[in-house]
């Protein structure tokens, strides 16, 4: 018996002669947060792109218990893991409620779905029928995590949440996901903000040029002083 929900190993990603990940293993358990950290151009992105299947790797991913190396996206998300995009990826011209669909598997009980959705988060509510690009950020941020929740994941891969967001809506943002984790949704954050992420995280990866150079309990990192030599390193 394990708890292990997600693993990668010697997942690697080139683009051309650029090597963005360089053979990576991480884990994930059932309802655990999981901190991607690392400084631009580390190979977040790449990693959780690869993970759902949006780009080509080397190396294997196993999800619950299943091989998922090679899968279709939509494979992958029908088993459970979906992903928050770095920038949102919202269609701007589109409703709320049309870029929620967008997120939604082809056989959904849409409107079961969108009960489920709007306890979750009520303020998209009175949204529904507005363009979503005249949304603030911070109300993109939640649009655009509905989408991912649409599929019903027991994993969700969140790239960048705070991005170009004020503090005080950062703050909305991880309460939202404070919540979801209490239903007991896993998800891999991959954060600049190294600090709140930690605060929030179980544990941590840290990557530089592709590799993964440190790992540890989140409380044990945000201890430590290894974070920012990491950061400080590459400069
Ligand atoms: N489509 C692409 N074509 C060519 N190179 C790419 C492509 N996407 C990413 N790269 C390169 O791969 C490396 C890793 O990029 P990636 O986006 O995964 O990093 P990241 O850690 O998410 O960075 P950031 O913090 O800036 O979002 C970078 O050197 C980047 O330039
Ligand atoms: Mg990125």
């Amino acid at each position: 018996m394990s708890d292990t929900l997600l693993t990668t190993t010697g997942l690697a990603v080139s683009y051309g002669a650029v090597k963005a990940v360089r053979g990576s293993d991480l884990e994930v358990k059932e309802g655990e947060v999981v901190a991607l950290l690392g400084p631009n151009g580390a190979g977040k992105s790449s990693t959780l792109r690869a993970i759902v299947g949006l780009i080509k790797y080397q190396g294997s991913v196993t999800f619950a218990g299943e091989d998922l190396t090679g899968a279709p996206t939509e494979r992958i998300v029908s088993m459970g893991i979906s992903m928050v995009p770095e920038g949102r990826r919202l269609f701007p011209q589109l409703t709320v409620r049309e870029n929620l669909l967008l997120g939604a598997p082809r056989k959904a009980k849409i409107d079961a779905l969108f009960d489920e959705l709007l306890e979750k988060l009520p303020i998209l509510r009175e949204r529904l029928n507005q363009q979503a690009g005249t949304l603030s950020g911070g109300e993109q941020q939640q649009v655009a995590l509905a989408r991912a929740l649409m599929s019903k994941p027991r994993l969700l891969l969140i790239d960048e949440p705070s991005l170009g967001l004020a503090p005080t809506i950062v703050d909305a943002v991880y309460q939202i996901l404070a919540d979801l984790r209490k239903t007991g949704l896993a998800m891999v954050i991959v954060e600049q903000e190294v600090m709140r992420v930690l605060k929030f995280a179980d544990r941590a990866y840290a990557m530089t040029t592709g590799q993964i150079a440190l790992q540890g309990r989140a409380e044990d990192l945000l201890a430590s002083n290894e974070i920012k030599k990491v950061y400080l390193g590459g400069a």
